[in-house]
């Protein structure tokens, strides 16, 4: 008994020292600028978008453009040729809309396609390989951008991106570790050496000529080229080469598609913010509106009122997630009546202060009218008043893993965001069910949330966050942060996050910045906190527009996250 006491004490003590339970001492203001911002997970990349605008003219689509494909050469943990992504704008006219590039299932893919003989769900297959990887889309997304708001020539954008990828980047400390920890992996899963296979150290130059090459070809020869081109038939020799299933079919039939976003109210606030087949505009409005019916300012923030508040509302949102949604285009979503105050006041109605809801005890809720670990974040405003949120991906980091020598970039592994068995949790532990089955040529479930939002008519802000399914409750807590407690856009980036998302039944915290008194309180009333397994969680960059006009930049000292502006 003693010495099982003893053992208890050093356990306890030692996780304490894990803690590290210290105030963020982080700058409390961002940069601030007077008339247009980038702000990405790499400095070059915000850099190449603000030029596009400074130096050539253009607007917030084309520096869109710009930085997405800078990413996909300075970030290839994320940014990427052979993923996907969605992007929230609201125009300098107040028009909002939504761009889906999302990949899809190929057409050879069947609901089973990761199951064994006996019906087991074989998680390797959905995420390393050629077999996890869906049809990229963010080639399509950026021509369908370009077309319709672009309004500089597109070789004149990509430009630069060809010149940063043929002179080459250094490398940050972190890349550089990034690169060198994942090369084996690359070595194994594509079964030969690549550019990535070099001992890297801070501050080395990389150079990716095939990259540039790919991209000289796709400012010469436009979308085709991805999808029909030179490009399209080395991408699918090459997969087929690795038993991969994507077909030139697959890849000319692929179109990007513009949605309606979802349009919901937090108070005084206008929340624009990404459709399906992403779950993050319907949970973050499911959220926001359950947390709206409590004085969460009054709570304080991070303590244990307002926790328990949001932990209950995601624990709701995520479930009905995890039941109604999936591609639009295949699935009926109930939309309007998931978002109506009404029945979130109603899911709301079981919660109580004094004990946890279990989450065994929720499930999908009914709604009325019921008839019918990367990616990667950036947020634009320009000088006449654009502002896009653009999340884009390879889901996993570097994804798939799978590499073009030749092409000079890493495949999705998308295809695990897809429910591949009712019951059997996805990379992020999420759970799904037959409206995100596998079919042929659907789009995988995402929680990716760009989101734009307006405060008496004009542009507040853009944000939005990597972190699988914590980038709903990370873009959740940021707008509270900035709205409710009155923080920086800085401040509400850098302040500690927490997760929850139905199952498992946990919170996550980061792993400082909590009090000690109120995880304490919230363990008395039977909430679960996991402070080991989310030493980060999400990465959110954001633009704030503040009473003068300014801009203020929010970017996340989490990652290598710059903000530039003029
Ligand atoms: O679409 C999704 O929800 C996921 N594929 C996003 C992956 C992600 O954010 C990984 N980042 N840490």
């Amino acid at each position: 008994m003693r010495t099982l006491f003893l053992l208890l004490v050093i356990v306890f003590a030692s996780c304490k020292n894990d803690r590290k339970i210290s105030e963020v001492k982080k700058p409390k203001l961002g940069v601030v600028v007077d008339s247009a911002m980038v702000v990405s997970a790499r400095a070059e990349a915000s850099r190449i978008g603000l030029n596009i605008m400074k130096e050539k003219g253009g607007n917030a689509f084309d520096a869109m453009i710009a930085t997405e494909f800078a990413l996909a050469v300075v970030f290839p943990y994320a940014g990427n040729l052979g993923g996907g992504g969605f992007m929230v704008y609201r125009t300098q006219y107040g028009e909002v809309g939504a761009l889906d590039y999302r990949e899809k299932a190929p057409m050879a893919a069947t609901k089973d396609m990761y199951l064994d003989d006996n019906g087991n769900f074989i998680s390797n297959k959905s995420k390393t390989g050629s077999l996890a990887v869906g049809v990229p889309g963010t080639v399509a997304g950026m021509f369908a951008v370009h077309e319709r708001h672009g309004s500089l020539p597109m070789e004149e954008i990509i430009a630069p991106v060809i010149k940063l990828a043929a002179e080459g980047y250094y490398l940050t400390a972190a890349q550089a570790k990034r690169y060198n920890k994942y090369a084996p992996i690359f070595e194994e899963v594509n079964d030969s050496k690549s550019i990535y296979s070099n001992e890297w150290k801070e501050n080395d130059l990389f150079v990716n000529t095939a990259l540039a090459e790919t991209f000289k070809r796709i400012a010469v020869n436009g979308r085709q080229e991805f999808y029909q081109g030179k490009t399209a038939d080395i991408l699918v020799n090459f997969l087929s080469s690795k038993k991969g299933i994507i077909t030139k079919k697959d890849l000319s039939n692929y179109e990007a598609v513009w949605r309606e976003p979802v349009i919901f109210n937090y108070k005084d606030l206008k929340i624009i913010s990404m459709a399906p087949p992403s779950s993050g505009g319907i949970c973050l409005a499911q959220i926001l509106n359950a947390v709206e019916e409590f004085p969460i300012a009054a709570y304080g923030h991070n303590q244990p009122r307002s926790m328990q508040v949001i932990i209950e509302a995601s624990r709701r949102a995520y479930a009905d997630r995890s039941h109604f949604l999936g591609d639009p285009d295949f699935v009926e979503i109930p939309v309007d009546s998931l978002i109506s105050p009404n029945y979130l006041k109603g899911r709301m109605q079981e919660f109580s202060f004094d004990q946890a809801t279990t989450s065994t005890a929720i499930s999908n809720g009914t709604p009325f009218g019921q008839e019918s670990t990367e990616t990667t974040h950036y947020s634009i405003v320009d000088s006449f008043g654009n502002a896009i949120a653009a999340t884009t991906t390879l889901n996993a980091a570097f994804g798939s893993k799978v590499y073009s020598n030749e092409l000079g970039f890493f495949f999705n592994n998308e295809m695990d965001d897809f429910s591949a068995k009712p019951g059997e949790p996805n990379m992020f532990g999420l759970i799904g069910g037959e409206a995100n089955a596998i079919e042929p040529q659907k789009r995988m479930l995402s929680s990716m949330t760009p989101t734009i939002v307006e405060k008496n008519g004009e542009f507040w802000m853009s944000v939005g966050s990597p972190g699988g399914s914590q980038i709903i409750t990370s873009v959740m807590q940021t707008i509270l942060n900035v709205y409710e407690y009155d923080m920086t856009m800085q401040d509400a980036v850098n302040a500690p996050r927490f997760h929850h998302q139905w199952l498992p039944d946990e919170v996550m915290v980061e792993n400082y910045g909590f009090d000690e008194d109120v995880l304490k309180t919230l363990t008395s009333k039977g909430y679960q906190i996991n402070y080991n397994d989310a030493p980060v969680i999400g990465k959110v960059d954001a633009i704030l527009r503040k009473p003068n006009g300014s801009l203020e930049g929010g970017a996340d000292h989490r990652g290598d996250d710059t903000a530039v502006g003029f």
